[in-house]
């Protein structure tokens, strides 16, 4: 891919803009403005990228910039414009990341206006700025070959985070500010398509830089959730989202913008890693703090009727289910809204409801049904085990992924449905790349011996680690 126009990059100092900057170089580009509140770095960067540059005409231009400033970037730009006479590709990367993470009611005020100053201000300066150089620009046609293709006078990508769209715990700065530039690319892509610029967003997830070595040190367990949450099974290195910020500046996407697409440098939430455990995950450890709800989910009611003596149903229960029960090491919490004992079921006498109220049933009940709401952890993966049952499940909040013993298995997003028919199994909350709570419905109806098609063995029940969680109860 050749870019052969100029180039400007903010947080070319260091990690993600100091790759983006030399990649420009090394694709040809006719000169690179290297934009960062560190002047010695930039300066450094700028000199390294004449070794890669493969343009004989290859310019310089570091600049020493503080992107909170309105006056610095104003004056960065017009810099830009009078070295290299335009600017057609610029790559807003100056940012700053979560050193001491903190709960949201241990959050500093100071620590959270800086970051809205940094990632938010400082790219809505670079933003406004670009666009008023890139509007006064001559318009170039995208292709010599195909003129439907249109012309452009520009591109500007600004750097999103996976954290534009979901939330990590103890970061509230970090998230909001990436949110806020997601919202605020997609409004200047809007207000600058009749001018033939585009801007895009690039949300990757973690990425091998120094900010990522900084937010490990402050808090280790980061490394556990990036380990679980990447698919690939590693984090990215600088040079792959290079690529992708090149691509989007460049002209074979001249049909990218953030209105229809978000572009993701990683499917994080929507593929997660399979990695096999055989324990509840060490990640939701101690994550239900007060039964049932899990934090972050909504509590649930549960409404019993019957009939009364004028013949007519009446509310008689209106609570959150009879029994609850938090599993593991405060992983999870079911909540039991019902269970019967025979079928058909007995509702003479209001037997039933005494019933359910007066046994916490163990996984199903013989000749009966259980009613079973499960509040997952972040990143939960619940041990193989089969239920001697038809088992409906159906995802309430979150998605998950469910995994047979055959090593098939399924993503299921809200609303979806599972029946399992006596198979062994282990579900796996992934909600927000296993980052956030889910919540599954199970009602699970006892089956008759169930036998292997072809050998005729008789299957067998049997709760693996879940065993503990059922000991004592009725069956
Ligand atoms: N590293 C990741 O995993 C990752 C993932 C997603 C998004 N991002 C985003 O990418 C961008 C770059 O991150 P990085 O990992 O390369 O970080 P980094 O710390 O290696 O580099 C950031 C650069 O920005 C500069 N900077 C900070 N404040 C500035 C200011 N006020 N004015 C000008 N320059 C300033 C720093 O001096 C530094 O050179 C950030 O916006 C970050 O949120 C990073």
């Amino acid at each position: 891919m050749s870019l052969p126009g100029y180039a400007l990059v903010t947080g070319a100092g260091s990690g993600l803009g100091r790759g983006i900057a030399l990649a420009f170089a090394a694709s040809g580009s006719a000169g690179v403005v290297f934009a960062d509140l560190n002047g010695p770095a930039v300066t450094q960067v700028a000199e390294e990228s004449r070794k890669v540059a493969t343009n004989p005409k290859y310019q310089v231009l570091p600049l020493k910039v503080d992107v909170v400033s309105e006056e610095e970037v104003d004056s960065m730009v017009e810099a830009a414009v009078r070295n290299f006479g335009k600017i057609d590709y610029a790559v807003n990367c100056a940012g700053i990341g979560v050193r001491v993470p903190a709960a949201i009611a241990d959050a500093s005020v100071t620590e959270f206006q800086r970051f809205l100053d940094v990632n938010v201000f400082g790219i809505f300066l670079c933003t406004r700025a670009l666009s008023r150089a890139m509007k006064a620009q001559p318009l170039r046609p995208v292709s010599e070959s195909n003129p439907a293709r249109g012309s452009t006078r520009g591109a500007i990508v600004n750097m999103g985070s996976c954290a534009s769209f979901v939330a990590t715990p103890h970061v509230a700065q970090y998230t909001t500010s990436k949110h806020a530039v997601l919202g605020l690319t997609r409004n200047a892509a809007l207000d600058n398509t009749s001018h033939s610029i585009r801007v895009n967003c690039l949300c990757p997830s973690w990425v091998d830089t120094p900010m990522v070595s900084e937010a490990v040190a402050g808090n280790p367990s980061l490394q556990t959730l990036m380990d679980n949450a990447v698919p690939m099974g590693r984090i990215a290195q600088v040079d792959e989202i290079a690529d992708i910020a090149l691509f989007l500046c460049s002209d074979r996407a001249s049909y990218v913008l953030p209105l229809s697409v978000s572009l993701l440098a990683d499917s994080t939430r929507t593929a997660p890693k399979y990695k096999p455990v055989t324990t509840m995950a060490e990640g939701a450890k101690g994550f239900i703090t007060d039964g049932f709800p899990a934090p972050g989910l909504r509590k649930t009611q549960r409404l019993i009727t019957g009939l009364a003596e004028d013949g007519k149903g009446h509310f008689l229960v209106t609570d959150h289910g009879d029994h609850h029960r938090v599993m593991g090491e405060q992983q999870a919490v079911a909540i039991i809204p019902y269970s019967t004992k025979e079928n058909p079921v007995e509702l003479n006498g209001e037997v039933d409801v005494k019933f359910a109220m007066e046994n916490e049933p163990g996984l199903h009940i013989i000749n009966g049904t259980v009613l079973r709401l499960i509040d997952f952890g972040p990143g939960l993966e619940s041990p193989l085990h089969r239920a001697m049952s038809i088992d409906y499940g159906i995802v309430l909040e979150g998605e998950f992924e469910l995994i047979l013993d055959s090593g098939e298995s399924r993503i299921m997003r809200r609303g979806d449905i599972s029946v399992q028919r006596a198979t062994a199994h282990r579900w796996k909350n992934i909600t927000a790349g296993g980052t956030e709570p889910g919540r599954m419905l199970y009602a699970l109806l006892d089956c008759k011996d169930v036998f292997v098609p072809g050998s005729g063995e008789k299957v067998e029940g049997f709760l693996g680690e879940l065993e503990k969680e059922y000991e004592g109860r009725s069956a």
